[in-house]
């Protein structure tokens, strides 16, 4: 089969469109031709071994997309053969790829190949984010930093339709114009703006409820600054690089709560996985959640969508079609 490798870690160059061999299946896990891949930010760190786990090379990137069961490993799941899937996966930038079942998140006719393999990490981060992290509620305060990405676009949506007042930051004023368009109430251009200044100035000085920070580096002193007594920090990326160690003793002053979010940890709790997965794909089904699919490019492009990605030449979703 065609798959995007790496054999070495290293920028967008080191992404090859090549043959690799298809995998075998095994019991509990179906093989998937895949349809569409999603891309994500944290495919980028994983190529350059940034990431939270280092990869054994060579490499098929990728962690979820959509598709048809083509083989299971278990004569009892054959009734799964045919069916259209959306799925959390491993290795997922190929022309096939292997997904537990536990994992397969079923697709009604109504939702495309492309909308399911753009929903599975980013909308279900931005879920948990605000639901299992924390309980957002109407009348809160919300800063979402890099709001006008993947995650960002949906988590200012989610956080509005549960009737928070929604702040965005962002980089170029066309993002900024996309994420008031998806709901938030002020947008600050962070790299023209101190943005905890901007964010005191327009909470009359009392700051915000909860932050949503994937940016790090960057952002994490402004964010502390920026939330009310008893607020919460919520860490979950770094996308401008890992901000320096935090000393608990900065947290008394405002008693301010700072946690960090990792999506595979949803995976260890399976009741959870199912709320999460049943709520966004209700909302996608109603309109409540819009999917915005920023750029789509064939598979063997994926260099290239690497490359706007790591540049801030996105917004929303990334997708790569396998012809
Ligand atoms: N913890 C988890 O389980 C989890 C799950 C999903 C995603 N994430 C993290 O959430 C973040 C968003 O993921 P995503 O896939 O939706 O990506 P994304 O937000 O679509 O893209 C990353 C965005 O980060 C902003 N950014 C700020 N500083 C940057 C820098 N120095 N270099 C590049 N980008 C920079 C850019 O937006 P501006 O141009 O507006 O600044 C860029 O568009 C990433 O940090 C990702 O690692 C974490």
């Amino acid at each position: 089969m065609k798959a995007i490798r790496f054999h070495e870690l290293g920028g967008p160059e080191v992404l090859r469109w090549e043959e690799a061999p298809k995998p075998g299946v095994t019991a509990g896990e179906v093989l998937v031709k895949v349809k569409v891949v999603g891309v994500n930010f944290a495919d980028t760190l994983v190529r350059r071994g940034e990431y939270l786990v280092r990869p054994k090379l060579p490499v098929i990137p990728g962690v979820e997309g959509s598709g048809i069961v083509e083989e299971v490993g278990d004569p009892a799941d054959k009734g799964l053969i045919g069916r259209r899937v959306a799925f959390l996966g491993q290795q997922c930038y190929a022309e096939y790829t292997i997904v537990p079942v536990g994992q397969l998140i079923p697709l009604t006719d109504t939702v495309t190949f492309e909308d399911g393999a753009a929903t599975p990490v980013q909308a279900l981060t931005a879920y948990h984010l605000l639901y299992t992290m924390d309980q957002i509620k109407p009348g809160q305060t919300v800063l979402v930093h890099a709001a006008a990405g993947g995650v960002g676009l949906l988590a200012v949506q989610m956080a509005k339709q549960a009737g928070a007042l929604v702040y965005g930051t962002t980089s170029t004023e066309a993002k900024a114009a996309l994420v008031r368009q998806m709901g938030a109430d002020a947008v600050i251009l962070y790299n023209q703006t101190d943005f905890a200044e901007e964010l005191r100035r327009l909470t009359k000085g009392r700051g915000v409820d909860l932050i949503l920070d994937s940016v790090g580096r960057a952002t994490m002193a402004g964010s502390l600054k920026s939330l009310k007594p008893f607020g919460h920090l919520i860490c979950y990326g770094a996308a401008s690089g890992r901000p320096e160690p935090l000393s608990i003793f900065d947290l008394y002053e405002n008693s301010i709560k700072v946690s960090a979010f990792w999506l595979m940890t949803v995976a260890r709790v399976p009741e959870l996985a199912l709320v999460g997965v049943t709520r966004v794909f209700e909302w996608l089904g109603t309109g409540k959640l819009r999917l915005t699919i920023g750029l789509k490019l064939s598979l063997a492009q994926a260099a290239e969508a690497h490359r706007k990605l790591e540049g801030r030449e996105t917004v929303g979703k990334i997708i790569l079609t396998v012809d």
